[in-house]
């Protein structure tokens, strides 16, 4: 079957030629249909919704998301974005005894880099591994920077920079074998590459639902593997942690030997209303079947600009490239800005350049216009462009 039998569930599909993916994954029709629902259940049964579902979304949603990632049922919290469920994790250990090393890359998305250097005011001590180039990270470097003295390696699936899938195995299996835990950034990779958090034995996964899981913003996830679960103390706790929340103790918390533990407060209910819908259909096309298709239309992009010379800041190989296909040209800012002007929805990323991203939604006639009309652009005096403030950046 097709995959763009869906096309009639992503409105914004008749607009515009998305190809924007991996910074807004289009919203799904019953986005809206779960939103209503929401606003009905807050609207006709006010204070009661909270145990008619809305206290146990974060599971639920949780659970939703689970294969997707390859999860087991409840080993997933849901958060405001990916920034705060990792700050969950890093709270869960303490930076001041000989074990105190976090190890990055130059490579990561920067909220990962602002986030652990604060740490530092902890006690951590923070290693940059340099890369060679913008487009690979050295996962050889990073395997040699973790020793005893490590605690926490934060890494991404997907550069978000690139869009190339590292591979995270040996990362993790020398973490393990030092005794240092791993912090999986899924965020460009869930719902777009085979992602199994269970076969990879990693220790926590984070992510959000803005980008493949077409799931909108507020819904951010966090993964804890199941049987470290009750082993760890977050000090970013809450009441919705506690084992007994509705006991309303005071003092210090008695953790919740389950998930929750990692929950904090109140769960952002609409927010999980509308990644349901995201998480529905990604789960029920498949990600084996999307990656099949991204592979098809990101090679077709790639074919495209490599006939016009456009330099590729992503890797050809398909075992090695993500969703998103990223093109350097000359004037990259304002080659984006006029393909939106011109209804042809990307971005653009400094250091990278134009970032064009299709999903198991779109089509081959969609493509190939998008790549026309870049050809146009790129080809025409840059004087002649119109700039507008379309806010993507
Ligand atoms: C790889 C990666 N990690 C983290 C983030 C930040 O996530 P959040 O805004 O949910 O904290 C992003 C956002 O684009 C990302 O691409």
């Amino acid at each position: 079957m097709t995959l763009l039998v869906w096309r009639p569930e992503f409105p914004i599909l008749d607009t515009c030629t998305y190809l924007v993916s991996h910074s807004l994954g289009a919203m799904p029709a019953r986005a809206r249909r779960y939103l209503n629902q929401f606003a009905d259940e807050w609207d006709y049964r006010g204070v009661r919704a909270w145990h008619e579902g809305w206290w146990e979304i974060g599971r639920e949603t949780g659970n939703l998301l689970a294969p997707i990632i390859g999860a087991p049922r409840d080993t997933i919290t849901m958060h405001q974005n990916a920034t705060v469920a990792q700050s969950i994790v890093a709270s869960c250990f303490d930076f001041k005894g000989a074990r105190r090393k976090i190890v990055l890359q130059d490579l990561d998305f920067p909220t990962n880099h602002y986030l652990f250097e604060g740490f530092r005011r902890f006690g951590a001590e923070i290693v940059i591994v340099p890369s060679d180039d913008s487009i690979r990270g050295r996962i050889d470097r990073l395997v040699d920077a973790i020793d005893e003295q490590t605690v926490l390696v934060p890494i991404s699936l997907v550069l978000f920079r690139s869009a190339c899938v590292q591979d995270v195995r040996p990362i993790i299996e020398k973490a393990h074998r030092v005794g240092a835990r791993v912090v999986l950034d899924a965020y460009q990779g869930a719902g777009a590459v085979p992602l199994d958090v269970t076969a990879l034995g990693v220790d926590f996964a984070v992510g959000g639902s803005v980008k493949w899981l077409c799931g909108g913003p507020g819904a951010g996830y966090l993964y804890v593997r199941p049987d470290l679960i009750n082993s760890l103390r977050p000090s970013v706790v809450g009441w919705a942690g506690h084992t007994a929340p509705f006991g309303f103790e005071t003092g210090a918390i008695r953790y919740a030997d389950r998930i929750e533990r990692f929950q904090s407060g109140t769960p952002n209910v609409p927010a999980l209303y509308s990644a349901r819908a995201g998480y529905e259909i990604v789960a029920e096309i498949g990600v084996p079947a999307i990656r099949a298709r991204s592979l098809q239309l990101t090679r077709r992009i790639m074919d495209a600009a490599q006939a016009h010379g456009w330099k590729l800041n992503t890797p050809t190989s398909d075992h090695e490239r993500g969703g998103s296909v990223v093109m350097d040209v000359p004037d990259g800012q304002r080659v984006a800005d006029e393909l939106i002007r011109r209804q042809v929805i990307v971005d653009y990323r400094p250091g990278a350049g134009v970032r064009m991203a299709p999903h198991f939604y779109n089509t081959e006639d969609e493509v190939d216009r998008a790549m026309a009309t870049m050809s146009e652009i790129v080809s025409t005096d840059n004087s002649q462009l119109a700039t507008n403030n379309f806010g993507v950046s």
